[in-house]
């Protein structure tokens, strides 16, 4: 399991997250919603162990993942070691290169070819755009394709712990919920998922958890249901 414990973090002379504590279990889908500016790419920067400039400085606190200790880590060590993948908000694929070829890169820290292979199909299963143009140009998809395929990609890697960053972002309606259905799948087959998201309807209709984060604390935790009932939430989230 993550545990996060009294995370104090900053830019700077700016302190951005004021001690926030929270925790993801083996097997759960935990969302982390909050407003523009509120501190949700910062905490996923933070567990990623992104180094400054875009990842910001921790000055107090403790983040555990299966009783390691996170916060010495570099980057490419929380991702080899600890097989936790960052989805990144504004995609970050390779657009000149294909699908099939976005998809292959991924998967140069790997070795265990029958296990790709079989990953390969599972993405393709439940991602079916994507096989369908997996020999396009990745630059050529629409945003929503290009989400699942930094989806996809983060899954070809081999982590089976995924942070994603807002990957509603600039979708319509309906692809969204199409999105968040492939998720709840990955996660109900064994894909551990923190999704950071401004849209807390979407995110309360399918995580198991959530936490709401407002400049920099969390003000507000619970069962996905209960919150989505709550009317604080309500008033301020859900419209
Ligand atoms: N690389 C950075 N350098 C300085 N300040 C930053 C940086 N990234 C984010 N911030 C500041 O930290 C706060 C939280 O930002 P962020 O985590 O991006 O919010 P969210 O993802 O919830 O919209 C904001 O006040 C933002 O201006
Ligand atoms: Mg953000």
């Amino acid at each position: 399991m993550l545990e996060v414990i009294d995370l104090h973090v900053r830019y700077g002379n700016i302190e951005a997250l004021h001690g926030i504590s929270f925790t993801v279990r083996e097997g759960e889908m935990v969302a982390l919603l909050g407003a523009n500016g509120a501190g949700k790419t910062t905490t996923l920067h933070t567990l990623m162990r992104l180094p400054p400039p875009e990842g910001p400085v921790v000055t107090k606190g403790t983040i555990r993942f299966r009783g390691a200790d996170l916060i010495g880590a570099p980057a490419h060590e929380v991702v080899a070691a600890h097989g936790i993948g960052l989805v990144p908000e504004g995609r970050h694929i390779f657009g000149n290169l294909t699908v099939m070829e976005n998809l292959h890169i991924a998967t140069f820290a790997r070795k265990d070819r029958a296990a790709i292979k079989q990953d390969l199909d599972r993405v393709f299963a439940l991602f079916p755009r994507l096989a369908d143009r997996k020999n396009q140009r990745a630059d050529t998809l629409s945003g929503g394709e290009q989400q699942m395929l930094a989806m996809g990609r983060a899954f070809m890697s081999g982590v089976r712990w995924i942070l994603l960053d807002e990957p509603s972002m600039g979708l319509s309606p309906l692809l969204m919920q199409e999105l968040f259905r492939v998720l709840k799948e990955l996660n109900e087959t064994g894909t551990t998922i923190l999704v950071v998201e401004q849209n807390a309807h979407l995110a309360l209709r399918y995580a198991h958890r959530a936490y709401v984060l407002e400049t920099g604390r969390i003000v507000m935790e619970g069962p996905a249901h209960e919150l989505a009932q709550n009317p604080e939430i309500k008033r301020a989230y859900l419209g």
